[in-house]
């Protein structure tokens, strides 16, 4: 069926039919666009379109329609353009005549972009939940190893030691700002089109703001022309996508090295890493590589959208109908590797020691003994210089920092006291570090605390 065709001698040629549909992955907007036909209805209904009677027939109808989409073969054979038309075919097939009255006043292009709304609405809240779960499942294994001690890492070096639960929680901090981005990207996504007809606005005097409250959204557009044209709300939802993606990206490259034999510090779950066809022995993190590799299609998908509206002229242009594949593509992306990541991240075990060692076999301690020197009234600059010395010095015997006594380092430089030779062993240069968001063990146990209330003031919402 076309909703279209009085102006035309011919009907489309086959092979433009074939290339235009967009039925064959519009049809996950069936759901969206009963809900806002039925919601229409009622619209017509308030302005006197349709008698109560038409209107009760024809949503009764799409209840049905909707019920019938879920079972098998109802898009059999449907030769239709788009999901908007095969819901008005379907609607004409069971309820007759009246079914021509229901686009009276309405256009696909406002259509479609309330139906994406509403599914991107119900997408991103999805996305959150799975997001919070993640979060618990970090603050979780956190709280497995409360204690354990690990190198921080700048440029891919040793830097300075961390707690691990302090590791972790970067990661939900991250997460937290996506929860929060998506958030406000549901807040783009909740204002509601339908009134504005094709572009210019209705012919009919719909009360715009019944329509936003029958369907649940907080705000309504204020140009009509802008909503034939507009797919920024979807632009945000993939950034929010793509922006979570590369987190899980970064804790994927993170553990995949941490879980190999040259870091060796961290089990992975036989139940998400998989065996070589050949080599017997390997046990390989797929699970993590394929978060990581998942990125390029959710990134790909923001930029498939951006170089589709790039340059569109006002206000509709049928280029906009390329942009539900990138949409479904990502949300899917996005829900498969948040729950991924959830399940590495509740099964994997730490193996305290070597991260422990790794801490005490390089030079980590070296700031915390420059920053005893400035303490102690060397000014910093010296401090640097004189710890630096130290460790090359030490570079130079084979020598680690738990080799030096006291006294050596007293020799070596007057300005080091004998309480500063505490500072040779990692865990003591953590307690001077109790500042707001810093790694000292005290505030790390209450970011702890405070992370585990946040995830259940979400959990909540
Ligand atoms: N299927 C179209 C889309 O997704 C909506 C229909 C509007 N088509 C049109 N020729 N105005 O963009």
């Amino acid at each position: 069926m076309k909703l279209w065709g009085g102006r035309f001698e011919t009907g489309p040629s086959e092979v433009f039919e074939r290339f235009s549909e967009s039925l064959s992955f519009d049809r996950r907007l069936i759901e969206a666009d009963i809900a806002g036909s039925q919601a229409f209805a009622r619209a017509l209904e308030s302005v006197g379109v349709l008698s109560a009677a038409e209107r009760a027939q024809i949503v009764e109808a799409f209840a049905a329609i909707l019920e019938q989409a879920a079972g098998p073969a109802f898009y059999d054979g449907a030769a239709d353009e788009d999901v908007h038309t095969l819901v008005i075919r379907k609607l004409k097939e069971r309820a007759g005549a009246v079914a021509d009255k229901i686009h009276t006043g309405r256009s696909r292009n406002e259509q479609v972009s309330l139906d994406t709304r509403l599914w991107v609405r119900a997408e991103i809240r999805r996305a959150q939940a799975l997001v919070v779960e993640l979060m618990a499942a970090l603050v979780d294994l956190a709280a497995r190893y409360p204690d354990a001690v690990i190198p921080g890492y700048t440029h891919m070096r040793r830097a300075q030691a961390v707690l691990w639960p302090h590791y972790l929680l970067a990661y939900f901090e991250m997460l937290a700002r996506d929860w929060e981005r998506f958030e406000q990207t549901y807040a783009r996504a909740d204002v509601m089109p339908l009134g504005s007809g094709a572009l210019a606005g209705s012919g009919f005097p719909f009360d715009r703001e019944a329509i936003a409250r029958d369907l649940g959204f907080s705000a309504i557009t204020r140009n009509s022309m802008d909503v034939a044209g507009d797919r920024d709300f979807l632009l945000d939802f993939l950034h929010a996508a793509s922006v979570a993606m590369l987190h899980l990206s970064r804790l994927a490259e993170d553990w995949i090295l941490y879980s190999s034999e040259e870091f060796g510090w961290l089990d992975l779950a036989d139940g998400v890493t998989s065996g070589s066809s050949l080599m017997p022995q390997k046990k390989n993190p797929d699970s993590l590589e394929l978060i990581r590799g998942k990125c390029g299609r959710v990134f790909g998908a923001l930029t498939s959208l951006f170089v589709t509206m790039k340059g569109l002229p006002m206000t509709y242009n049928r280029d906009m109908q390329e942009d539900k594949q990138p949409l479904f593509e990502a949300a899917d992306q996005l829900r498969g590797a948040l729950e991924m990541a959830r399940v590495v991240v509740e099964t994997a075990e730490l193996k305290p020691e070597t991260p422990l060692a790794a801490t005490e076999r390089s030079w980590v301690v070296a700031t915390d003994l420059a920053e005893a020197l400035a303490r102690a009234g060397t000014p910093f600059h010296q401090a640097h210089q004189l710890v630096g010395r130290l460790v090359r010095e030490s570079v130079r015997q084979g020598r680690q920092p738990s080799d030096w006594t006291t006294d050596e380092l007293a020799r070596f430089a007057p300005e080091f006291t004998p309480d500063m030779a505490r500072l040779l062993a990692p865990e003591h240069g953590l307690k001077t570090r109790e500042i707001l968001g810093g790694t000292g063990p005290q505030s790390v146990a209450r970011a702890l605390k405070e992370a585990a209330a946040r995830v259940e003031s979400l959990r909540s919402r």
